[in-house]
């Protein structure tokens, strides 16, 4: 039995149309050069959907099975880079649904029974995100290991922290990169929450109010692994902010990566002289024969922008849509797939960058030496001394002014001298004003002590799976 899809207009759709569309028009609507890479979860979200016909007695068993025969067979076809995509077919959908039409007949054109593409594209995307999500997952959890890693190994190395790029107070470098490891932790939450609410089955939304033939979401949904069906066939085919969120969380991912990037780049340069980036992770100059620059840093800082990008365009494209389904949501993918791509491979690059870049210790220690770091724990001494904390500021604060003046450090002073701004001040103090003494003494939960940071490790290395 022949199916007869070819109609004047030679589409799927061509029913009622009395011309062939224009070759600009086919050219200008087309997404198959990019949602070709949907094909997966398109095929997967059609054998569901066939298996559903068939238990509904909307298809025979013989049907579905014909179908998802035809679908595993293009779906392998597709793998192998045999397949020859249409872009007169203008989608992944419709590529897929007249290869298997061509290839078993009458079934295959009883696969679209119930559906719209409006509710199959919506499924499609999130079969893909949710996949895309777990991912990241797992690649944000490699780049916590590689923070986790360096943690490990420098620990006990001091450096500078800073607020407002100056030199504030003495930390260790490892609790320096445990705060990344925190970043990316949230990183790793906030996308758990976005998958919850990607992992929402929208088809029977149908075109956009729903079928009257007897369908069965729920086993669609329980056999595509998804935790519930949505609610309201207008919001589904019209919804796009599981993507929007997706992005977002991707912003933050890279924003995270960025900050990092500008740090690296900032140590790597002779005036900080912090760490050094393995050779294989620098690029050098066409002219500067001295050069070693850090392109890798200032790459993925530099691709925050497109990132951005692909979040603001795809909420300016869903701004302003009247419900429900309108072809302005096909820009959706475009924009996510590069915002995927990015991510995920500057994640991946900054795990190696990570696992490629020393500290210079020594240096690190001797930028902690100078700029009166310790001030905070001359001032908490007093206060321990039940001094009020605001006149203990003021008091060193009169003491850096005269440190100045003379051009020298706290730990210059002579007891005595010190004494003279306040009688608190016991021979104790030169302990407190020592680097160490006072990294050691932020013993506060989170704080930079070596104990806390020890603790925070081990706490990271165990829920990273690390064994030491
Ligand atoms: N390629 C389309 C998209 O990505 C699929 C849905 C098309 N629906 C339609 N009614 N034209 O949005």
């Amino acid at each position: 039995m022949s199916v007869e899809t070819k109609q004047v207009s030679g589409k799927m759709w061509g029913g009622r149309f009395a011309e062939t569309t224009a070759a600009s028009v086919e050219a200008f609507s087309a997404s198959i050069q990019y949602d070709a890479r949907l094909y997966r979860h398109d095929v997967m979200g059609s054998k569901a959907h066939a298996r559903m016909l068939a238990r509904q007695g909307l298809i025979t068993t013989e049907e579905s099975e014909a179908i998802i025969q035809g679908l595993s067979e293009i779906e392998a076809e597709i793998d192998r880079g045999e397949f020859v995509f249409k872009p007169e077919l203008e989608d992944i959908h419709m590529n897929i649904e007249k290869a298997l039409t061509d290839r078993i007949g009458a079934a295959g054109a009883k696969l679209h029974t119930a559906r719209s593409r409006n509710d199959q594209v919506n499924l499609d995307f999130r079969l893909y995100l949710r996949d895309e999500a777990d991912t990241l997952d797992v690649l944000l959890g490699e780049t916590q290991k590689a923070f986790a890693r360096r943690a490990r190994k420098y620990l006990g190395a001091v450096m500078p922290g800073y607020t407002h790029l100056q030199r504030a107070q003495p930390v260790l470098v490892s609790h320096h990169l445990l705060a990344y490891v925190e970043m990316f932790q949230r990183d790793r939450d906030r996308l758990a929450g976005c998958r919850q609410r990607i992992n929402i089955m929208p088809l029977g939304a149908a075109a956009m109010a729903g079928t009257g033939l007897p369908i069965d979401r729920q086993s669609v949904a329980e056999e595509l692994g998804f935790a519930s069906i949505t609610a309201n066939s207008m919001d589904t085919t019209g919804d796009r902010d599981f993507a929007l969120e997706l992005l977002f969380c991707l912003n933050l991912i890279q924003l995270h990566l960025s900050r990092l990037a500008e740090e690296l780049v900032l140590w790597s340069t002779k005036e900080f002289d912090f760490i050094r980036i393995g050779d294989r992770y620098c690029t050098g100059s066409s002219i500067m024969p001295q050069k070693k620059n850090p392109d890798i840093p200032e790459l993925i800082r530099g691709k925050t922008g497109r990132v951005t990008g692909a979040l603001i365009a795809l909420l300016m494209t869903v701004k302003g849509l009247p419900l429900t389904y309108n072809r302005d949501l096909q820009e959706d993918k475009e924009q996510v797939f590069d915002a995927l791509d990015t991510v995920k491979a500057s994640l991946s690059i900054t795990a190696e960058l990570l696992d490629n870049t020393e500290f210079n210790v020594e240096r690190l220690r001797a930028a902690t030496i100078g700029g009166f770091m310790t001030a905070t724990d001359l001032a908490d001494y007093l206060v321990r001394r039940n001094m009020p904390f605001r006149q203990a500021h003021g008091v060193v604060g009169r003491i850096v002014a005269h440190c100045q003046q003379r051009d020298c450090e706290l730990t210059n002073l002579t007891l005595a001298e010190l004494r003279e701004f306040s009688e608190l001040i016991g021979a104790d103090i030169f302990e407190v004003l020592s680097v160490d003494g006072s990294v050691n003494s932020r013993v506060s939960a989170g704080g930079t002590s070596r104990i806390r940071v020890e603790e925070a490790l081990n706490t990271v290395e165990h829920s990273l799976g690390i064994s030491t």
